[in-house]
């Protein structure tokens, strides 16, 4: 046999394995399970051909996802991890948003959201035993057609100005994070500190990934958002301090231009809701778009 020929031999026996594959899901009684799987295989089988993956290469894989799910539990998320640092949570906000909605873009969701946060009122302050400069944040619920969207729910979290979020220390209260509803206007306010940027978890099979690419696990500073209203898509998202350092270099891919703000910064003195302020503040302002449902 001709080298051409035992290539043409090689190629068509993995094709067929790959059709073979794909074939054993067609009994799928779900038809979008019966999609995802099918493409899913074609995918995996032209990555591992693409690359001539080796078996030590194939053994390095499987340990290493044995690692990170050894390292998931409910505190500790290792998969989502390695689905921020590939883009793979980025590219399925991608894919779940479309473009040019008119609503505020959507980013990563991120490991540190606390289910029933504290509800705070319009003007008050979340950053009280967190290290930091005080930060007023205000902003309207709208609709895309421009409506305010009273009654709005407003879910906020962040780290603190040494990059650390309450949960990430230890026997810490909440704060930092909390949640509150837009007025009647659609307004919201509240205060806080200003945070900084910090790196993801990197002690574990993620942070041996990325040292091995040469690359940061940092994130640009930020604040978490998550805003719903009956009747409306509920948002997922971040605003970004302008002017930080690791905005066109973060670990989990999660900067969109339209996110990142403009932190004024104050002198001493008398601030939103007549609050005295004996130090350097800022504030920022964050108008939100939500979109219609989609849903029936
Ligand atoms: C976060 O912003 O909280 C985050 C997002 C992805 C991975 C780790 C942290
Ligand atoms: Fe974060």
């Amino acid at each position: 046999m001709s080298a051409r020929e035992d290539s043409l031999e090689q190629r068509s026996r993995e094709a067929a394995l790959t059709d073979e594959v794909v074939a054993s899901f067609s009994t799928a009684r779900d038809p979008r399970y019966r999609e995802v799987m099918s493409s899913l295989v074609r995918h995996l089988h032209a990555f591992v051909r693409d690359v001539r993956l080796t078996q030590d290469e194939w053994d390095i894989a499987i340990s290493f996802l044995t690692r990170t799910g050894h390292m998931s539990d409910d505190l500790r998320q290792e998969f989502i991890l390695l689905s921020d640092v590939l883009g793979a949570s980025m590219m399925t906000v991608a894919v779940n948003s479309p473009a040019r909605s008119g609503a505020t873009e959507s980013t990563v969701f991120g490991p540190f959201f606390v289910e029933n946060a504290p509800l705070i009122e319009n003007g008050d302050d979340i950053g009280a035993g967190l290290s930091g400069r005080p930060c007023h944040v205000s902003g309207t619920v709208r609709s895309v057609t421009g409506e305010p969207l009273p009654g709005a729910r407003v879910e906020i979290w962040a780290a603190d100005d040494e990059g650390f979020y309450d949960v990430q220390r230890d026997g810490a209260k909440l704060a930092g994070r909390a949640h509150l509803f837009a007025d009647e206007n659609g307004d919201f306010d509240y205060w806080t500190v200003q945070p900084a940027a910090y790196p993801i978890p990197h002690d574990g099979p993620v942070g041996t990934l990325l040292d091995a690419a040469g690359r940061s696990p940092m994130r640009p500073a930020h604040i978490h958002f998550m805003v719903s209203q009956e009747g409306y898509e509920t948002l997922i998202t971040h605003i970004f301090v302008e002017g930080d350092q690791w905005l066109q270099n973060d670990a989990v891919f999660g900067v969109k231009e339209s996110l990142i703000l403009p932190f004024s910064e104050h002198p001493p003195g008398t601030g939103p809701g007549g609050r005295r302020i004996s130090e350097t503040w800022s504030s920022v302002r964050f108008d939100i778009v939500l979109a219609t449902s989609t849903d029936d």
